[in-house]
Protein backbone atom coordinates (compact mmCIF):
# COMPACT_ATOMS: atom_id res chain seq x y z
CA UNK A 1 0.00 0.00 0.00
CA UNK A 2 1.49 3.68 -0.85
CA UNK A 3 1.84 5.54 2.09
CA UNK A 4 -0.71 8.16 2.45
CA UNK A 5 -1.65 10.81 4.55
CA UNK A 6 -4.47 10.33 6.79
CA UNK A 7 -7.56 12.24 7.67
CA UNK A 8 -6.30 12.63 10.94
CA UNK A 9 -2.82 14.08 10.31
CA UNK A 10 -4.34 16.34 7.88
CA UNK A 11 -6.61 17.53 10.61
CA UNK A 12 -4.00 17.69 13.35
CA UNK A 13 -2.13 20.10 10.60
CA UNK A 14 -5.21 22.36 10.57
CA UNK A 15 -5.04 22.72 13.92
CA UNK A 16 -1.62 22.80 14.75
CA UNK A 17 -0.34 25.08 17.43
CA UNK A 18 2.09 27.26 16.12
CA UNK A 19 3.77 30.73 16.63
CA UNK A 20 2.54 32.52 13.47
CA UNK A 21 5.53 35.08 12.59
CA UNK A 22 5.06 37.09 8.85
CA UNK A 23 6.51 35.97 5.57
CA UNK A 24 9.46 37.61 4.57
CA UNK A 25 9.69 38.56 0.95
CA UNK A 26 12.62 38.74 -0.81
CA UNK A 27 13.84 39.01 -4.09
CA UNK A 28 16.58 37.49 -6.60
CA UNK A 29 19.16 39.92 -7.56
CA UNK A 30 21.99 38.71 -10.10
CA UNK A 31 24.10 41.24 -11.18
CA UNK A 32 26.32 42.13 -14.41
CA UNK A 33 28.45 44.61 -15.55
CA UNK A 34 25.70 46.39 -17.75
CA UNK A 35 23.57 47.02 -14.34
CA UNK A 36 23.98 49.98 -11.95
CA UNK A 37 26.45 48.77 -9.53
CA UNK A 38 25.56 46.92 -6.35
CA UNK A 39 25.92 50.21 -4.14
CA UNK A 40 22.92 51.26 -6.47
CA UNK A 41 21.03 48.88 -6.55
CA UNK A 42 20.63 48.05 -2.75
CA UNK A 43 19.93 51.69 -2.25
CA UNK A 44 16.83 50.93 -4.71
CA UNK A 45 15.92 48.01 -2.65
CA UNK A 46 16.21 49.96 0.73
CA UNK A 47 13.91 52.26 -0.75
CA UNK A 48 11.39 50.11 -1.83
CA UNK A 49 11.46 48.45 1.65
CA UNK A 50 12.91 45.08 0.35
CA UNK A 51 14.47 43.23 3.52
CA UNK A 52 15.76 40.43 1.78
CA UNK A 53 17.62 39.12 -1.39
CA UNK A 54 18.87 36.16 -3.01
CA UNK A 55 22.21 36.18 -4.61
CA UNK A 56 22.04 32.94 -6.95
CA UNK A 57 25.78 34.11 -7.95
CA UNK A 58 27.71 35.37 -4.77
CA UNK A 59 29.89 37.65 -5.92
CA UNK A 60 32.10 38.57 -2.41
CA UNK A 61 32.20 41.83 -3.83
CA UNK A 62 28.48 41.94 -3.67
CA UNK A 63 27.84 40.75 -0.24
CA UNK A 64 30.24 43.21 1.21
CA UNK A 65 27.92 45.55 -0.46
CA UNK A 66 25.21 44.46 1.54
CA UNK A 67 27.21 45.00 4.77
CA UNK A 68 24.86 47.30 7.53
CA UNK A 69 21.89 46.91 5.52
CA UNK A 70 20.17 44.76 7.80
CA UNK A 71 18.81 43.18 4.21
CA UNK A 72 19.02 39.27 5.00
CA UNK A 73 20.99 36.94 2.21
CA UNK A 74 20.30 33.94 0.60
CA UNK A 75 23.46 32.94 -0.76
CA UNK A 76 24.17 29.24 -3.59
CA UNK A 77 26.74 27.93 -4.10
CA UNK A 78 27.31 26.49 -7.34
CA UNK A 79 26.08 22.77 -8.22
CA UNK A 80 30.04 22.12 -9.66
CA UNK A 81 31.49 22.31 -6.13
CA UNK A 82 28.80 19.76 -4.91
CA UNK A 83 31.46 16.35 -5.36
CA UNK A 84 34.73 18.31 -3.74
CA UNK A 85 32.44 19.81 -1.10
CA UNK A 86 30.85 16.33 -0.16
CA UNK A 87 34.47 14.48 -0.24
CA UNK A 88 36.24 17.22 1.80
CA UNK A 89 34.91 19.20 4.44
CA UNK A 90 38.03 21.78 3.60
CA UNK A 91 36.41 22.43 0.32
CA UNK A 92 33.37 23.91 2.38
CA UNK A 93 35.81 25.66 4.59
CA UNK A 94 37.36 27.22 1.71
CA UNK A 95 34.06 28.53 0.25
CA UNK A 96 33.16 29.88 3.36
CA UNK A 97 36.27 31.43 4.06
CA UNK A 98 35.44 33.34 0.76
CA UNK A 99 31.66 33.86 1.24
CA UNK A 100 30.77 34.40 4.31
CA UNK A 101 33.56 34.68 7.12
CA UNK A 102 34.47 38.02 6.16
CA UNK A 103 31.71 39.40 6.33
CA UNK A 104 29.12 37.65 8.70
CA UNK A 105 27.35 39.35 10.61
CA UNK A 106 27.91 42.65 9.44
CA UNK A 107 26.19 40.79 6.27
CA UNK A 108 23.20 39.56 7.41
CA UNK A 109 23.66 36.17 5.66
CA UNK A 110 20.57 33.96 6.60
CA UNK A 111 20.47 30.78 4.29
CA UNK A 112 22.66 28.98 2.61
CA UNK A 113 21.40 27.00 -1.05
CA UNK A 114 24.11 23.64 -1.58
CA UNK A 115 23.08 23.70 -5.20
CA UNK A 116 20.26 24.10 -7.24
CA UNK A 117 17.70 22.61 -8.93
CA UNK A 118 20.21 19.76 -8.94
CA UNK A 119 17.50 17.15 -10.09
CA UNK A 120 16.74 18.80 -13.07
CA UNK A 121 20.23 17.97 -15.05
CA UNK A 122 19.37 14.05 -14.05
CA UNK A 123 22.56 13.80 -12.66
CA UNK A 124 22.21 11.02 -10.12
CA UNK A 125 25.90 11.04 -8.77
CA UNK A 126 26.13 14.91 -7.59
CA UNK A 127 22.09 14.56 -6.37
CA UNK A 128 24.23 11.71 -4.20
CA UNK A 129 26.71 13.83 -3.21
CA UNK A 130 24.08 16.73 -1.95
CA UNK A 131 23.58 15.45 1.46
CA UNK A 132 27.03 14.87 2.57
CA UNK A 133 27.88 18.33 0.49
CA UNK A 134 25.17 20.39 2.65
CA UNK A 135 26.41 18.22 5.88
CA UNK A 136 30.25 19.46 5.62
CA UNK A 137 29.10 22.97 5.22
CA UNK A 138 26.86 23.01 8.21
CA UNK A 139 29.81 21.34 10.49
CA UNK A 140 32.62 23.91 9.12
CA UNK A 141 30.08 26.65 10.00
CA UNK A 142 29.65 25.39 13.52
CA UNK A 143 32.91 24.60 13.39
CA UNK A 144 33.83 28.16 13.36
CA UNK A 145 30.80 28.92 15.81
CA UNK A 146 27.64 29.81 13.44
CA UNK A 147 24.42 28.69 14.44
CA UNK A 148 22.25 31.26 13.10
CA UNK A 149 22.57 30.18 9.14
CA UNK A 150 20.02 27.42 6.96
CA UNK A 151 21.90 25.05 5.28
CA UNK A 152 20.14 23.24 2.65
CA UNK A 153 19.62 22.63 -0.66
CA UNK A 154 16.99 24.10 -3.42
CA UNK A 155 14.93 21.48 -5.26
CA UNK A 156 12.34 22.62 -8.36
CA UNK A 157 8.63 21.84 -7.25
CA UNK A 158 8.13 19.91 -10.98
CA UNK A 159 11.14 17.89 -10.19
CA UNK A 160 10.25 16.02 -6.87
CA UNK A 161 6.42 16.29 -6.48
CA UNK A 162 4.30 13.55 -8.16
CA UNK A 163 0.83 15.23 -8.46
CA UNK A 164 -0.20 18.66 -6.72
CA UNK A 165 -3.74 17.41 -7.22
CA UNK A 166 -4.78 17.31 -4.43
CA UNK A 167 -2.32 18.51 -2.32
CA UNK A 168 -3.27 16.32 0.52
CA UNK A 169 -2.10 13.45 -1.64
CA UNK A 170 1.29 15.01 -2.75
CA UNK A 171 4.35 12.49 -2.55
CA UNK A 172 7.79 13.34 -3.30
CA UNK A 173 9.20 11.36 -7.12
CA UNK A 174 11.07 8.11 -6.30
CA UNK A 175 13.19 7.13 -6.85
CA UNK A 176 14.96 10.68 -5.39
CA UNK A 177 12.59 10.51 -2.15
CA UNK A 178 14.81 7.64 -0.73
CA UNK A 179 17.70 8.54 -2.00
CA UNK A 180 17.75 12.28 -1.43
CA UNK A 181 14.94 13.92 -0.21
CA UNK A 182 14.19 11.66 2.81
CA UNK A 183 17.94 11.76 3.94
CA UNK A 184 17.62 15.37 3.49
CA UNK A 185 14.21 16.04 5.08
CA UNK A 186 16.47 14.26 8.33
CA UNK A 187 19.59 16.16 7.96
CA UNK A 188 17.24 19.09 8.19
CA UNK A 189 15.58 18.11 11.51
CA UNK A 190 18.62 17.78 13.10
CA UNK A 191 20.18 21.13 11.90
CA UNK A 192 17.15 22.88 12.25
CA UNK A 193 16.60 23.87 8.86
CA UNK A 194 14.36 24.72 6.20
CA UNK A 195 13.22 23.01 2.98
CA UNK A 196 14.10 25.66 0.10
CA UNK A 197 11.78 25.00 -3.24
CA UNK A 198 11.59 26.61 -6.94
CA UNK A 199 7.58 27.29 -7.46
CA UNK A 200 6.07 28.56 -10.24
CA UNK A 201 2.56 28.43 -10.84
CA UNK A 202 3.21 29.52 -14.43
CA UNK A 203 4.83 26.21 -15.22
CA UNK A 204 2.10 24.02 -13.58
CA UNK A 205 -0.89 26.49 -15.14
CA UNK A 206 0.75 25.64 -18.73
CA UNK A 207 1.26 22.06 -18.09
CA UNK A 208 -2.68 21.89 -17.17
CA UNK A 209 -4.75 23.55 -19.52
CA UNK A 210 -8.21 22.92 -17.09
CA UNK A 211 -6.63 25.64 -14.38
CA UNK A 212 -8.18 29.13 -14.74
CA UNK A 213 -5.71 31.87 -15.08
CA UNK A 214 -7.19 33.28 -12.42
CA UNK A 215 -6.77 30.82 -9.66
CA UNK A 216 -3.02 31.09 -11.03
CA UNK A 217 -2.78 34.71 -10.53
CA UNK A 218 -4.89 35.14 -7.21
CA UNK A 219 -7.70 36.71 -8.54
CA UNK A 220 -10.56 36.36 -6.08
CA UNK A 221 -13.82 34.99 -7.17
CA UNK A 222 -16.61 33.30 -5.53
CA UNK A 223 -16.24 30.10 -7.66
CA UNK A 224 -12.55 30.52 -8.27
CA UNK A 225 -11.32 27.63 -5.73
CA UNK A 226 -10.39 24.18 -5.81
CA UNK A 227 -11.05 21.77 -3.48
CA UNK A 228 -8.87 18.95 -1.91
CA UNK A 229 -11.57 15.97 -2.10
CA UNK A 230 -9.72 14.32 0.49
CA UNK A 231 -9.59 17.09 3.20
CA UNK A 232 -12.57 19.74 2.00
CA UNK A 233 -10.35 22.34 2.15
CA UNK A 234 -10.47 25.08 -0.70
CA UNK A 235 -8.00 26.55 -2.34
CA UNK A 236 -8.28 29.88 -3.93
CA UNK A 237 -4.96 30.40 -5.46
CA UNK A 238 -2.52 27.45 -7.42
CA UNK A 239 0.62 28.93 -5.21
CA UNK A 240 -0.91 27.82 -1.84
CA UNK A 241 -1.89 24.60 -3.49
CA UNK A 242 1.26 24.21 -4.54
CA UNK A 243 3.10 25.10 -0.83
CA UNK A 244 0.68 22.79 0.49
CA UNK A 245 1.29 19.74 -1.75
CA UNK A 246 4.97 20.31 -0.34
CA UNK A 247 3.99 20.07 3.20
CA UNK A 248 1.83 17.32 3.00
CA UNK A 249 4.82 15.37 1.09
CA UNK A 250 7.29 16.10 3.74
CA UNK A 251 4.64 14.98 5.99
CA UNK A 252 4.19 11.35 4.16
CA UNK A 253 7.93 11.62 4.54
CA UNK A 254 7.67 12.13 8.25
CA UNK A 255 8.71 15.88 8.85
CA UNK A 256 5.37 17.81 10.13
CA UNK A 257 7.40 21.17 11.03
CA UNK A 258 10.21 21.78 8.67
CA UNK A 259 9.95 25.56 7.34
CA UNK A 260 9.18 25.80 3.79
CA UNK A 261 11.20 28.65 1.99
CA UNK A 262 10.18 29.18 -1.98
CA UNK A 263 13.43 30.29 -2.96
CA UNK A 264 12.39 31.54 -6.49
CA UNK A 265 8.61 31.90 -7.93
CA UNK A 266 7.90 34.87 -10.72
CA UNK A 267 5.82 35.12 -13.44
CA UNK A 268 7.66 36.04 -16.99
CA UNK A 269 6.39 39.45 -18.42
CA UNK A 270 8.08 38.59 -21.92
CA UNK A 271 8.48 35.20 -23.90
CA UNK A 272 10.23 35.53 -27.17
CA UNK A 273 7.72 32.67 -28.62
CA UNK A 274 5.06 34.94 -27.65
CA UNK A 275 3.25 32.90 -25.17
CA UNK A 276 0.32 35.08 -24.95
CA UNK A 277 0.28 34.96 -20.64
CA UNK A 278 3.92 36.06 -20.67
CA UNK A 279 2.88 39.87 -20.45
CA UNK A 280 3.75 42.66 -18.18
CA UNK A 281 -0.01 43.05 -16.39
CA UNK A 282 0.11 39.39 -15.44
CA UNK A 283 3.20 39.52 -14.36
CA UNK A 284 2.12 42.40 -12.20
CA UNK A 285 -1.04 40.55 -11.09
CA UNK A 286 0.79 37.92 -9.82
CA UNK A 287 3.67 39.41 -7.90
CA UNK A 288 1.37 42.38 -6.26
CA UNK A 289 -1.19 39.26 -5.71
CA UNK A 290 1.62 37.15 -4.08
CA UNK A 291 2.79 40.21 -1.56
CA UNK A 292 -1.06 40.89 -0.74
CA UNK A 293 -1.41 37.30 -0.14
CA UNK A 294 1.27 36.48 2.18
CA UNK A 295 0.72 40.12 3.79
CA UNK A 296 -2.93 38.89 4.35
CA UNK A 297 -1.37 36.76 6.98
CA UNK A 298 -3.93 33.85 6.39
CA UNK A 299 -0.75 31.57 5.11
CA UNK A 300 -2.03 28.40 3.67
CA UNK A 301 -5.03 25.90 4.97
CA UNK A 302 -2.15 23.29 6.06
CA UNK A 303 0.01 25.96 7.49
CA UNK A 304 -0.95 28.78 9.58
CA UNK A 305 2.30 30.62 9.35
CA UNK A 306 2.38 29.57 5.49
CA UNK A 307 6.25 30.10 3.78
CA UNK A 308 8.63 31.29 5.92
CA UNK A 309 10.50 33.25 3.29
CA UNK A 310 9.66 33.96 -0.19
CA UNK A 311 12.13 35.25 -3.04
CA UNK A 312 10.42 36.51 -6.56
CA UNK A 313 11.92 35.85 -9.48
CA UNK A 314 13.69 38.51 -10.53
CA UNK A 315 14.79 42.40 -10.39
CA UNK A 316 16.71 42.59 -13.54
CA UNK A 317 16.20 40.38 -16.74
CA UNK A 318 18.73 37.88 -16.99
CA UNK A 319 19.11 35.63 -20.34
CA UNK A 320 21.77 33.67 -19.28
CA UNK A 321 21.55 29.52 -19.54
CA UNK A 322 22.46 29.32 -16.07
CA UNK A 323 19.42 30.93 -14.73
CA UNK A 324 16.12 30.54 -15.91
CA UNK A 325 15.60 32.56 -18.90
CA UNK A 326 17.21 30.91 -21.62
CA UNK A 327 15.70 27.05 -22.69
CA UNK A 328 17.52 24.98 -24.45
CA UNK A 329 15.69 26.17 -27.90
CA UNK A 330 17.58 28.96 -27.89
CA UNK A 331 14.27 31.13 -27.19
CA UNK A 332 14.16 33.55 -23.92
CA UNK A 333 11.81 34.88 -21.39
CA UNK A 334 12.19 37.68 -18.89
CA UNK A 335 11.17 37.60 -15.25
CA UNK A 336 12.77 40.96 -14.16
CA UNK A 337 10.35 43.71 -12.67
CA UNK A 338 12.63 46.55 -13.36
CA UNK A 339 14.16 47.46 -16.26
CA UNK A 340 18.40 48.26 -16.23
CA UNK A 341 18.13 51.64 -15.11
CA UNK A 342 16.11 50.75 -11.85
CA UNK A 343 12.65 51.98 -13.07
CA UNK A 344 10.24 49.33 -12.66
CA UNK A 345 8.36 48.15 -15.35
CA UNK A 346 5.04 48.10 -13.33
CA UNK A 347 4.41 49.49 -9.74
CA UNK A 348 4.73 46.49 -7.08
CA UNK A 349 4.64 47.55 -3.30
CA UNK A 350 6.53 45.86 -1.48
CA UNK A 351 5.32 47.12 1.91
CA UNK A 352 1.65 46.53 0.76
CA UNK A 353 -1.33 44.90 3.29
CA UNK A 354 -1.86 44.90 6.92
CA UNK A 355 -3.10 42.34 9.01
CA UNK A 356 -6.84 41.40 8.32
CA UNK A 357 -7.77 39.88 11.46
CA UNK A 358 -11.49 39.73 10.46
CA UNK A 359 -10.47 37.58 7.75
CA UNK A 360 -7.88 35.16 9.84
CA UNK A 361 -10.95 34.90 12.54
CA UNK A 362 -13.50 34.07 9.66
CA UNK A 363 -11.35 31.27 8.54
CA UNK A 364 -11.32 29.95 11.92
CA UNK A 365 -14.89 29.74 11.89
CA UNK A 366 -15.04 28.25 9.09
CA UNK A 367 -12.26 25.75 9.70
CA UNK A 368 -14.21 25.02 13.29
CA UNK A 369 -17.20 23.97 10.82
CA UNK A 370 -15.58 22.04 8.63
CA UNK A 371 -13.96 20.04 11.56
CA UNK A 372 -17.30 19.47 13.10
CA UNK A 373 -18.85 18.14 9.98
CA UNK A 374 -15.95 15.57 9.37
CA UNK A 375 -15.90 14.53 12.42
CA UNK A 376 -20.00 13.67 11.97
CA UNK A 377 -19.04 12.36 8.55
CA UNK A 378 -16.58 9.95 9.62
CA UNK A 379 -18.85 8.61 12.64
CA UNK A 380 -21.75 8.30 10.28
CA UNK A 381 -20.14 6.69 7.29
CA UNK A 382 -16.95 5.73 7.77
CA UNK A 383 -14.29 7.10 6.27
CA UNK A 384 -13.75 9.46 3.31
CA UNK A 385 -10.50 8.49 2.00
CA UNK A 386 -12.37 5.61 0.59
CA UNK A 387 -13.70 7.70 -1.89
CA UNK A 388 -12.30 8.41 -5.30
CA UNK A 389 -10.30 11.56 -5.63
CA UNK A 390 -12.24 13.37 -8.40
CA UNK A 391 -9.83 16.34 -8.33
C1 LIG B 1 16.60 44.47 10.91
O1 LIG B 1 15.63 43.63 10.30
C2 LIG B 1 14.81 42.96 11.21
C3 LIG B 1 13.90 42.01 10.46
O2 LIG B 1 14.01 42.15 9.09
C4 LIG B 1 14.03 43.98 12.02
O3 LIG B 1 13.23 43.31 12.98
C5 LIG B 1 14.99 44.93 12.72
O4 LIG B 1 14.26 45.94 13.39
C6 LIG B 1 15.93 45.55 11.74
N1 LIG B 1 16.93 46.34 12.44
C7 LIG B 1 17.30 47.55 12.04
C8 LIG B 1 18.38 48.21 12.84
O5 LIG B 1 16.79 48.10 11.07
C1 LIG C 1 41.00 18.50 1.10
O1 LIG C 1 41.12 19.82 0.58
C2 LIG C 1 42.27 20.51 1.03
C3 LIG C 1 42.15 21.99 0.57
O2 LIG C 1 41.51 22.08 -0.67
C4 LIG C 1 43.50 19.83 0.50
O3 LIG C 1 44.66 20.50 0.97
C5 LIG C 1 43.51 18.40 1.02
O4 LIG C 1 44.61 17.69 0.44
C6 LIG C 1 42.21 17.68 0.64
N1 LIG C 1 42.17 16.37 1.29
C7 LIG C 1 41.83 15.28 0.62
C8 LIG C 1 41.81 14.03 1.41
O5 LIG C 1 41.54 15.30 -0.57
C1 LIG D 1 15.76 26.97 15.13
O1 LIG D 1 15.73 28.09 14.23
C2 LIG D 1 14.82 29.09 14.60
C3 LIG D 1 14.83 30.15 13.52
O2 LIG D 1 15.51 29.77 12.40
C4 LIG D 1 15.21 29.66 15.95
O3 LIG D 1 14.26 30.64 16.34
C5 LIG D 1 15.26 28.55 16.98
O4 LIG D 1 15.73 29.05 18.20
C6 LIG D 1 16.17 27.43 16.52
N1 LIG D 1 16.10 26.31 17.44
C7 LIG D 1 17.17 25.63 17.84
C8 LIG D 1 16.92 24.48 18.76
O5 LIG D 1 18.30 25.92 17.47
C1 LIG E 1 14.28 53.33 -17.88
O1 LIG E 1 14.30 52.47 -18.99
C2 LIG E 1 13.02 52.23 -19.58
C3 LIG E 1 13.17 51.20 -20.68
O2 LIG E 1 14.30 51.40 -21.42
C4 LIG E 1 12.45 53.57 -20.10
O3 LIG E 1 11.18 53.33 -20.66
C5 LIG E 1 12.34 54.54 -18.93
O4 LIG E 1 11.90 55.80 -19.40
C6 LIG E 1 13.68 54.69 -18.24
N1 LIG E 1 13.48 55.48 -17.04
C7 LIG E 1 14.31 56.46 -16.71
C8 LIG E 1 13.98 57.19 -15.43
O5 LIG E 1 15.29 56.77 -17.34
Amino acid sequence: MRPSLSLITILSLLFLPSAVTATTIGVTYISSPTLPPPEQVIANFLSLKITAVRLPVPDPDIIRAFSYTNISLFLAIPNSLIPSIAANISAASLWLYGHVIPFYPRAHITAISVGTHVLSQGDVTSADLLVPAIRNVYLSLTAIGIRQITVSTTFSFVNIMTTSFPPSSAEFQQPANSFVIKPLLDLLTETNSSFFVSLYPYSVYKLRPEIPIGFALFQQHAYNFREDTVTGVRYRNLFDLMVDAVIAAMVVAGHENIPVVVADTGWPCFDSNHEVEARDVYSKMYLQGLINHVRSGKGTPLRKEGAAEIYIYEVFDTNDAASMGLNSDGAWQNWGFCYPNMSMKFEIDFSNGGFPLTEAEDGMIITCLLLSLLVWYVILFGNPMATVNRY
